[in-house]
């Protein structure tokens, strides 16, 4: 199956992503452009569609250096939540959160934002091996330690450097739209929100990973000390209201310690 993309300087034309860029294991590279002649490299199977430089707050501009993208996922997230909920949290918990709430199904395509290691996604093409998984990060660090993971757990995948605020997507693109810990470090949260609800099919599910803020004396100091970096928090009811006005409505929700999961429906 290939991959239908919108153009990010002309919104009706459609770029087409070779379904060939996805099988991580063979390394793919190439241009493709839209009918009006804008074209973008894909380079070790991922496509770059971000061709100009962005100002980035420090939380972001450490996810472009390559010590972090290597460390990230072995040594930060898959024990983080353990950290965060103050509970024993194994990665194998969030996952059946993932998959239960998400449930991946053939021929249906999945959209993992601001996806650093591509975690969600793989995990969701494993489960469902017939699914379409696309993960979009605008950290090419990020994208190409993903491409390894996925080469390596044989998870193919379509990955894309792109600015999740204009996402190169066609409405009602996607079955399911995951989001992991991003929405705490995004710049213009709200933007990237209604981009969701833009791109989500009616009746799709957007599962929501998040933190929020801490009601202890010393998580309000760490967070107070995170936020400038450019980290943000808030509470589960701003998170709802944030929620409400970019058109989704929480249908179920599980908060531990400072982690939030949320099943997101359109309204
Ligand atoms: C906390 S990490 C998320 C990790 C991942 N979702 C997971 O579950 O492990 C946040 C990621 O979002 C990316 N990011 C932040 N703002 C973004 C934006 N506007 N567009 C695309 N990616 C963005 C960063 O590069 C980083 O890789």
């Amino acid at each position: 199956m290939t991959f239908q993309l919108r153009s990010p300087l002309y919104d009706q034309e459609t770029i087409e992503l070779p379904q060939e860029m996805s099988k991580l294991s063979n390394p793919f590279n190439g241009t493709v452009c839209s009918k009006r002649g804008d074209e973008y490299p894909i380079k070790n199977n991922i496509a770059d569609l971000l061709n100009e430089e962005m100002s980035y707050t420090l939380a972001q501009s450490s996810n472009h250096w390559n010590i972090t993208a290597s460390l990230y996922e072995d040594l930060w997230r898959v024990r983080s939540l353990s950290l965060l909920t103050g509970e024993p949290f194994p990665i194998e918990k969030e996952k059946e959160l993932l998959a239960g709430w998400v449930q991946p199904k053939p021929e249906k395509t999945y959209l993992d934002v601001g996806c650093s290691t591509a975690l969600y996604a793989r995990f969701l093409k494993k489960i469902e091996p017939d699914s379409r998984q696309i993960a979009v990060d605008f950290s090419l660090a990020m994208l190409e330690e993903a491409r390894l993971k996925g080469e390596a757990d044989q998870t193919d995948l379509y990955l894309i450097r792109a600015d999740a605020r204009e996402m190169p997507f066609f409405g009602k693109t996607f079955d399911g739209v995951v989001m992991g810990g991003t929405l705490n470090e995004l710049s213009d949260e709200l933007k990237v929100l209604f981009e969701c609800r833009r791109i989500l099919k009616d009746g799709g599910t957007f599962f929501m990973m998040h933190l929020i803020q801490s009601k202890s004396w010393y998580g309000k100091v760490l967070q107070n000390s995170a936020e400038w970096s450019g980290i943000k928090f808030w509470t589960v009811e701003q998170s709802n209201e944030m929620f409400k006005r970019a058109g989704f409505m929480a249908e179920e929700q599980i908060v531990k310690g400072i982690v939030c999961f949320t099943k997101l429906k359109p309204v």
